[in-house]
């Protein structure tokens, strides 16, 4: 027999029934009646435009966005904005992003919180800025990127109680749908393995961080982490967007799992770069498809051709 929402403490979760809990309105919505989705033309391409106007795309076409926006903390691609017209910037960004998704396409965007005098919660921001955008919240995942501080010591005044402080080791995944709950039927096929389901549909991912050096850009996140989102949210064949694109890490995990990508990226050289390593993916993969005996080289048996790879980026 199924569980139902518990009246006192937590429920067991098999068959769980949660219409008592979705009877109590928690919050109006209005589900969108939209099926069409459009087929876009401009696919593995990356943009060297802003992002706060992509009429290149067009509207309901894109399954999955994912990008971790510029943190408005002085990296050298930072602008001199101020903190409400970097806000403004994001919104305009996120507004495009919701006219190019299609009905129930998916919108991730990882963030972290800033500072400590006071602590600037960006990942709250963000949250009411797709809120009021009209995003459905579908989840928020908590990226754990260290298991302890390494060299951090700030942690603001030493065993005081005076004015101690925190250091963060994790960052946000903040999940959101448009329209409707589900997916359009696609035609392509799902290809995350039932281990993968089972871990990544936990709301904390462990993934080692990227190294900036590494992929010549200052703040690149690791390939895990889109190669997690596109395979628990999309088909094969599917479009990816992600309008900040830096060194390229959506498209890098697109390619690997053969959907196609598209994104923005204002600074030339970065976009430059990034096309240089979606390349070598994509080099790579074709030198292991053209091996005689590609599962003899990569023995994981349960997943497809492309995802036995894991590739050069490791
Ligand atoms: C945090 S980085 C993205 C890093 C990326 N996830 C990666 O793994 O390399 C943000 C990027 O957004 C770019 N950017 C900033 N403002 C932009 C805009 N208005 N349109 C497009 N790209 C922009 C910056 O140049 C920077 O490369």
């Amino acid at each position: 027999m199924g569980t139902k929402t518990a009246k006192f403490g937590v429920g067991k979760r098999e068959s769980h029934d949660s219409s008592a809990f979705y009877e109590r309105r928690l919050q109006q919505i209005a589900l969108s009646d939209e099926t069409t989705i459009v087929r876009s033309d401009v696919r593995n391409r990356i943009l060297t435009t802003t992002a706060e106007n992509m009429s290149d795309l067009a509207s309901n076409s894109v399954a999955l966005m994912i990008t971790s926006p510029p943190y408005h903390v002085g990296k050298e691609y930072d602008s001199d904005s101020s903190f409400e017209e970097f806000l403004v910037m994001l919104r305009q960004v996120f507004k495009e992003t919701y006219r190019v998704l299609e009905p129930g396409g998916r919108a991730v965007i990882n963030v972290a919180n800033l500072g400590r005098r006071p602590y600037v919660p960006l990942s709250h921001h963000v949250t009411q800025m797709m809120l009021e955008l009209g995003f459905f919240m579908r989840g928020e995942v908590i990226w754990q990127k260290a298991k302890g501080a390494g060299g951090s010591c700030a942690w603001g005044s030493w065993r005081s109680p005076s004015n101690p402080t925190f250091r963060d080791l994790h960052e946000y995944i903040l999940c959101f749908s448009k329209g409707r709950f589900e997916r359009m039927h696609r035609p392509g096929r799902a290809t995350i393995s039932k281990e993968d389901f089972m871990r990544d549909t936990l709301s904390i991912w462990d993934i080692p961080p990227e190294s900036a050096k590494r992929v010549a850009h200052p703040a690149p996140f690791p390939v895990e982490l889109p190669r997690r989102l596109i395979n628990l949210y999309t088909f094969e064949n599917d479009l990816v967007l992600d309008p900040f694109m830096g060194s390229g890490s959506t498209a890098v995990a697109a390619v690997e799992l053969g959907r196609d990508y598209v994104g923005y990226e204002i600074n030339a050289q970065y976009a430059a770069a990034a096309e240089d390593r979606i390349r070598n993916t994509a080099r790579v993969i074709s030198d292991v498809e053209a091996a005689p005996d590609a599962a003899v080289i990569h023995p994981i048996t349960t997943r497809t051709k492309r995802q036995k790879l894991k590739l050069a980026e490791g």
